[in-house]
């Protein structure tokens, strides 16, 4: 019997300027395994799989592949290897056609060198079908696809190598229900076939119904390695945040609701269908639904992200044509799209000019120059409000973990104080302590008078934070319920069109 041992990394250290980012870190993988690699925002983890790709080097530590060790020099002699992974980032190249991404490099040829299209065709529909993307040719350009479409492509390339390892960084947070089921499809099927897999995400559900194994780490140090069925969800959450969290949500008063500020008026788009709905002062109205039903639609069409067909909306009783988010933040009513890679921070830019950027003439000095104290004042708020993890506030975007660029567009959003603040999934990637900090900060600004719409599919999230829902079904309003009949049957049961 060979070796179970495929990959075993040995105290590895990495640091960037200002950051340890891994101290002494140990990862061992049997084939077979699918291991949940768990930690707050900023823990180390993508840094850890970076180690593994080649893309970083570590300073210290030693790497053993298939019992003999190894000196992974970068991307190249990692995939050589048999070893893939997958960045929270994505990376697929978008001018390409899905064949030509996934064949990258490694382009099958006839006798002659000529490139053999049909084979690569042939090919290519077999694993689209198994990543359930089926219904697309072969060459259509990758940039048709939504982004969780991309995101399965990047596993289609995976599975047409020989993968040995397989390392997923965040693949569901892009992903609906059903794109989730068939990923786990697929890594049952491949960790069957003794494919290891790293598996790293914020959703603990996930943790328990995908892996064998659970590893935590904690500000760049492991704090345990543990068999998943000897653990739970709570101990989990301890271990990640080094301390305990009673109430994964705060207590919602929702006893300050005042008049009407914002009025949907029977909205029409492309798919949704006469939405009427109105949100108060102060009010946290959550719009919740299955995939599918319209949610992101509606809100983009409030913004003036997508054209409006039919309908109003009214600010304040006044009736507003709005025909773009920038004169949505204009009005008042600002949006962070689910997406917010593609929403664009400026990555090169610090993460002070990240989080002030909406609210620049409120920190320009004489001149029209940047006032450099009140900026750093204002960010430093927003830093420390939203424990957002970067050396100063000065590090540029880039450099912070995937979570904490995701705090900094939440932040900017509140730093600019609108009227109504529309936040789709907001705490997707986002690590459970800091989930709590949102929450908080909802409830507090709200307080003062701001007013949510929270589109999110996580069903206890709308329920704690809510004090009105929405229910949608396939582009129609279903229901509208009072957080006195708040129920999670109730609300399913609108969801697929009951009552
Ligand atoms: N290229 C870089 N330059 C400087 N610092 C970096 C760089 N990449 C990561 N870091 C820092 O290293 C630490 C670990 O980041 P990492 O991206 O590994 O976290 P993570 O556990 O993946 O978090 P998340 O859940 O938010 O994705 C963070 O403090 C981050 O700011
Ligand atoms: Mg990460």
């Amino acid at each position: 019997m060979s070796n179970p041992q495929i990959l075993y990394m040995k105290g590895i250290h990495k640091s960037f300027p200002g950051v340890k980012a891994l101290t002494n870190i140990d990862l061992e993988l049997e084939r077979g395994d699918v291991l949940a690699l768990l930690g707050e925002n900023g823990a180390g983890k993508s840094t850890l799989m970076k180690v593994l790709s080649g893309a970083y080097q570590a300073e210290e530590g030693e790497i053993f592949f298939e019992g003999k060790p190894v000196k992974i020099a970068g991307p190249k002699a990692a995939i050589d290897m048999g070893i893939n992974v997958i960045y929270q980032e994505l990376n697929n190249s978008d001018v390409l056609s899905i064949a030509e991404n996934i064949y990258m490099g490694n382009l099958k040829t006839k006798t002659g060198g000529i490139i053999d299209y049909r084979a690569i065709e042939e090919d290519t529909k077999a694993l689209l079908e198994r990543v359930g993307l089926g219904h697309y040719e072969p060459f259509t350009p990758v940039e048709n696809l939504s982004i969780a479409e991309k995101q399965m492509v990047e596993i289609a390339k995976a599975l047409a190598k020989n993968t040995k390892v397989l390392v997923l960084d965040e693949p569901t947070a892009a992903l609906n229900d059903e794109e989730i089921s068939i990923l786990f499809g697929l890594i049952r099927q491949l960790s069957s076939e003794g494919t290891a897999i790293i598996y790293i995400s914020h959703r603990l559900d996930e943790v328990f119904e995908i892996s064998n194994k659970v590893m935590i780490m904690r500000d760049g140090c492991l704090v345990k390695t543990l068999l998943t069925r000897d653990t739970n969800k709570n101990e989990l959450i301890t271990l990640m945040v080094g301390r305990e969290i009673k109430n994964v949500y705060p207590l919602r008063k929702g006893d300050h609701i005042g008049e009407v500020v914002l009025e949907v008026d029977g909205l029409s788009s492309t798919y949704v269908k006469d939405i009427s709905f109105c949100v108060r002062k102060g009010e946290i109205l959550g719009l919740f639904g299955l995939m599918g039903a319209g949610r992101t639609e509606t809100v983009e069409t409030i913004v003036g992200d997508r054209k409006m067909t039919d309908g109003e909306v009214r600010i304040e009783g006044k009736p507003v044509r709005i025909m773009s988010p920038k004169q949505a933040k204009e009005l008042g009513i600002g949006y962070i799209p689910s997406d917010r890679k593609a929403e664009g921070l400026f990555l090169h830019h610090s993460v002070a000019r990240n989080i002030s950027i909406n609210v620049l003439p409120q920190i320009l000095g004489p001149g029209g120059l940047v006032n450099f104290g009140k900026e750093g004042r204002l960010t430093n708020k927003w830093i420390q409000k939203l424990k957002i993890k970067t050396p100063t506030s000065q590090t540029p975007a880039e450099s912070l973990s995937g979570g904490n660029q995701q705090k900094i567009v939440v932040a900017k959003w509140l730093a600019a104080q609108p009227k109504v603040l529309i936040l789709n999934e907001p705490t997707r990637g986002i690590d459970v302590g800091a989930k709590l900090e949102i929450y908080n900060l909802m409830n507090e600004l709200s307080e003062q008078g701001i007013s949510f719409i929270m589109v999110s599919s996580e069903l206890p999230e709308v329920m704690a934070m809510s004090d009105r829902i929405v229910v949608l079904h396939e582009g129609r309003q279903k229901g509208e319920l009072m957080r006195e009949e708040f129920s999670q049957e109730k609300l399913l049961s609108t969801a697929i069109g009951g009552n």
